[in-house]
Order: structure tokens, then C-alpha cells, then sequence
């Protein structure tokens, strides 16, 4: 299954590559993107028709924005953004995924399990051990710390620094709006008023 690629521009949202700091994050995270670990995220779904290397990247970028507005860490923020849904388990099968390496990330997702050990509440827990595993030499706290908590408050303990907030609105914003049926409700439920208020039948 092809998903290796060295050229990566081919592969990122014309909104990160055209912007003018494109190339101060590009420098930070370009050994994470050739990664080939990294690059099989291609194949992982994160919503609908968007794979977890799209929306990582959209979450890193606008992050790493934001902490030179707000004068946080920018690497940090580059790096706990991209890295903070690496997590070792698929939560959405595909043929692809089912058939990458024996299907050995899909094996979770088949096993019955309590509410509290679904994806939402572990795999940002996942994610902070396998972005050590596969980039050791990038270790940090405030990264570690960063993408673990990245789940609050559905997970109840908060990010410890001003770096874990960038990543974890960044990352919620980016989520809602990646939702196409949840972009739709302002429409919904201004057709139910309309329906309700003006139309007799
Ligand atoms: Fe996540
Ligand atoms: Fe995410």
C-alpha cells in the first residue's frame, strides 16, 4: 500500500502551505512528516472524509499561531499539536487499515471494552507514549504534558501549561468544524423554528 511520500506539500491543506509562517513551522516539524511512522496517519480516519495527517497538521499549524500571538512555546505547540493524536489504535476501520501490516491497528478496535477504556478516554494517553517510542529524541514535558491532557475536560485533569490550552481549543474548534452534520445544526434548527412559528401545516 503506497502512503510514503517525500513530498509532503502535495499532502498539506493550501491554507497551511500558502500562509506566510509556512516555512518557520515547516522547519520544526519536517523530520516528524518524513517519518514513515508518522505517514501512515494518511490512512487513519479521524471524521468522516478527513485522515488523523490532516487534521494533525490543521491542529499543529493553527496552534503554532497561536502561541506567537499569545507568546507560548511555538515549537512546542507545532509539535504537541502534530503529535497529539499519534495514538497506536485505529477508532474508524477502512480496507486500508484492515489490511496495513496484518491489521495490526485495528486489533482494539475489535474488543469489547467498558465505557471508560473507549477511544476518547485513552488515546490521548496512547499518544503520549508513542510519540516517545518514535521520536525519542524530541522528549519534553510541556509536550508530554500537552498531548496527554489534550482531552480535557472530557478527561478531568487540564493541561499544566499555557501550551496544553492552545492545543486543546485548537484541537476542539478544529474537530466541530471538520463535522459536516454538526456545521449543518444552525440550519436545522432554524427550518424546525421556521416550520414551527410560520407554516400552519
Ligand atoms: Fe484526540
Ligand atoms: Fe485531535
Amino acid at each position: 500500500m503506497n502512503y510514503y511520500d517525500e513530498n509532503l506539500i502535495k499532502y498539506i491543506d493550501a491554507s497551511v502551505v500558502l500562509h506566510p509562517l509556512f516555512d518557520e513551522w515547516m522547519l520544526i516539524v519536517e523530520e516528524i512528516l518524513l517519518n514513515k511512522e508518522f505517514q501512515k496517519r494518511k490512512l487513519f480516519m479521524h471524521h468522516h472524509n478527513l485522515s488523523v495527517w490532516d487534521h494533525s497538521i490543521l491542529v499543529s499549524f493553527r496552534s503554532f499561531e497561536l502561541a506567537r500571538f499569545f507568546g507560548a512555546d511555538e515549537r512546542v505547540c507545532a509539535i504537541a499539536g502534530l503529535l497529539h493524536d499519534f495514538y497506536s489504535q485505529v477508532w474508524l476501520s477502512t480496507p486500508e487499515i484492515e489490511e496495513l501490516e496484518g491489521g495490526k491497528y485495528a486489533t482494539l478496535m475489535k474488543e469489547k471494552k467498558p465505557f471508560y477504556k473507549m477511544h476518547a478516554f485513552t488515546h490521548a494517553n496512547d499518544a503520549s507514549l508513542n510519540y516517545v517510542k518514535f521520536f525519542p529524541q524530541l522528549e519534553n514535558k510541556k509536550i508530554t504534558n500537552s498531548i496527554k491532557r489534550h482531552m480535557f475536560p472530557l478527561t478531568l485533569i487540564p493541561p499544566r501549561y499555557k501550551e496544553g490550552f492552545i492545543i486543546t481549543i485548537v484541537d476542539k474548534f478544529n474537530s466541530v468544524h471538520e463535522l459536516p452534520s454538526l456545521r449543518l445544526i444552525p440550519k436545522i434548527v432554524k427550518d424546525k423554528a421556521y416550520k414551527l412559528f410560520f407554516k400552519k401545516n
